[in-house]
């Protein structure tokens, strides 16, 4: 199974659509802790008012021939992004930078996974972020009962930080 790697345009995100509502249906069936707050979260109003309003975007698609099997988008965004009436992700005073990146959203289709198209994905998530010279802090925020999503940013050396809304969400950090 050749799995193509390709990097997806501001202008073409229409085609993640999918995707991205099985990312949020995926979460909100593990979560045990406010699953009610996945409603909510779709496309439109997860994908597109992040990516407006981050300064930089980057999404990568793995393709099976022409279908999209799983996609990874991070972005660069002012700290002050993550105090918000929803939440206070994390204490801006404990990042020094104006700016911060997050690995945002990621997901690999079921039959998919355990294959290594995932640590493709995040390693060329993780060099993109890393390439921003003022970019020192990496943030992952990973909804409650996903345990393996844990597991495994944690066995790409992301630590645990603290956990809010409730344990809803679980911040992990690069340093
Ligand atoms: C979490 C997720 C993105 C990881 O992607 P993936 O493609 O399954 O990840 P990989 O295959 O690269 O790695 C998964 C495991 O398989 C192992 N692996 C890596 N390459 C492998 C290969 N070629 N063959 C078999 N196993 C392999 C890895 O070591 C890893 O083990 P670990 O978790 O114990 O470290 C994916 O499982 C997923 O989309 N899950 C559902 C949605 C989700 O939880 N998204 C995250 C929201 S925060």
């Amino acid at each position: 199974m050749p799995i193509l790697y390709e990097e997806v345009s501001e202008d073409n995100i229409s085609c993640l659509k999918d995707l991205v509502n099985e990312l949020m249906a995926y979460q909100k069936s593990k979560a045990a802790i406010h699953p009610e707050f996945f409603d909510n979260m779709n496309f439109e109003t997860r994908m597109i008012p992040s990516v407006n309003n981050a300064k930089y975007n980057y999404i990568v698609v793995a393709k099976d021939d022409d279908e999209i099997v799983g996609y990874v988008y991070s972005n660069i965004s002012s700290k002050e992004m993550y105090s918000n009436d929803f939440a206070t992700f994390f204490d801006l005073d404990s990042v020094y930078n104006a700016d911060v990146g997050c690995l945002s959203q990621f997901y690999i289709k079921e039959g998919y996974r355990s294959l290594g198209i995932g640590s493709v994905l995040f390693e060329k998530s993780k060099d993109w972020l890393c390439s921003f010279p003022s970019i020192e802090d990496l943030f992952i925020f990973v909804s409650n009962g996903n345990d393996e999503a844990l597991k495994f940013y944690q066995g790409k050396s992301f630590k645990i930080s603290h956990q809010i809304l409730d344990g809803f969400i679980t911040v992990l950090r690069n340093t």
